[in-house]
């Protein structure tokens, strides 16, 4: 036997030496909550470790895990049902809880890279990520709204939007907005292929986002297809994305490597809710150890070829003793 794979796994030095890929928490975005109020956290049931803070709060939270070395954040809203309506109205008052927030984030952290959500259903009465007309979800009367919120949160200071949306030509008609209004140099992080999965229902608790009536499939992605994800990753090219975004990470790792070979663009997978909730609950149930999962989970989204991994493990990895 000339060829003896084993003898490469021998020792622990020499697994380390033929390494192909390491985690390292400088791959890793965390995604955080903002919520009303002042001097408050509230943990969210269906994510254990993961909670809603008041902006004062959260301000703390990005300092402690900014010490951590975590530099890349995303940062979500959870709206008061008062305030919700069919147009998300809420998205682009001056004033409202979440531009506040970007504002008081980036003028207080300039260093960090902050991912702000562009969508409507943290804001919609239905609930959904467009405008509901007679039960079907209007596409072009959306791009307004969401080109309003997309400005409004770079005139709050962010750097970087994220529309997690999925409506059709969204990414040419936010960065053409965007440049009109002096931002020519603000970022888009497409969530590019974002299936319609089960996989968000903690996210959906978190926010009491979740629709009104039916599922979100005219818009997001069916999960049998990849073809369909290079042709939504094609235009969103074309249309001026700065990253490529696969959603859900674990069950579309072929995704995340599809991409990864027909596009020289960075290629961002979101760890969501679901896999984090699947991991933390198989775990306090004592029936997989969570702290292995997590890391085996991680880096197959970086061996299938992410190069930014937005996860809700991000701090609990960052205090890990190894690394
Ligand atoms: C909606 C949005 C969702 C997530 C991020 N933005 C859920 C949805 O499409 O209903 C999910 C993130 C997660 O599950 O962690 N714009």
């Amino acid at each position: 036997m000339l060829n003896r794979p084993r003898r490469n796994r021998s020792t622990a030095a020499i697994r380390t030496m033929v390494e192909e890929n390491r985690l390292s928490v400088k791959d890793l975005l965390f995604p955080l909550f903002v919520m009303d109020g002042t001097a408050t956290k509230t943990e969210i049931k269906s994510m254990p470790g993961i909670y809603r803070y008041t902006t004062d709060l959260l301000l703390k939270e990005i300092e402690e895990c900014l010490n951590l070395g975590i530099t890349s954040y995303a940062l979500f809203p959870q709206v008061a049902e008062e305030r919700k309506d069919s147009l998300a109205t809420e998205s682009h008052r001056q004033g409202s809880l979440y531009l506040e927030a970007i504002h008081a984030v980036t003028s207080r952290f300039p260093e960090i890279s902050m991912l702000t959500d562009v969508a409507m259903d943290p804001y919609s009465s239905d609930g959904h990520d467009g405008i509901v007309k007679n039960g079907e979800i209007l596409n072009d009367e959306t791009l307004e709204v969401l080109a309003k919120m997309a400005v409004a949160q770079a005139q709050a200071g962010s750097k970087l939007i994220g529309p997690s949306d999925m409506m059709d030509g969204r990414v040419g008609y936010l960065r053409e907005s965007l440049d009109d209004a002096g931002f020519k140099n603000v970022g888009i992080m497409a969530y590019s292929a974002k299936y319609a999965s089960a996989f968000y229902g903690p996210f959906r608790d978190a926010l009491e986002s979740a629709p009104k009536f039916g599922d979100k499939k005219t818009y997001q992605m069916n999960p049998a297809n990849s073809r369909e994800a290079l042709r939504e990753a094609e235009l969103d090219e074309l249309e001026g994305a700065d990253f490529l975004m696969v959603k859900p990470a674990l069950a579309y790792l072929d995704i995340i490597s599809l991409l990864r070979d027909n596009t020289n663009l960075p290629i961002a997978a979101y760890n969501v809710s679901g896999e984090y909730a699947m991991v933390k609950a198989a775990a306090a149930n004592g029936w997989i150890d969570g702290e292995k999962a997590m890391l085996e989970s991680l880096l197959s989204m970086k061996r299938a070829g992410a190069q930014v991994i937005l996860t809700y493990f991000a701090k609990e990895f960052a205090q890990l003793k190894i690394k």
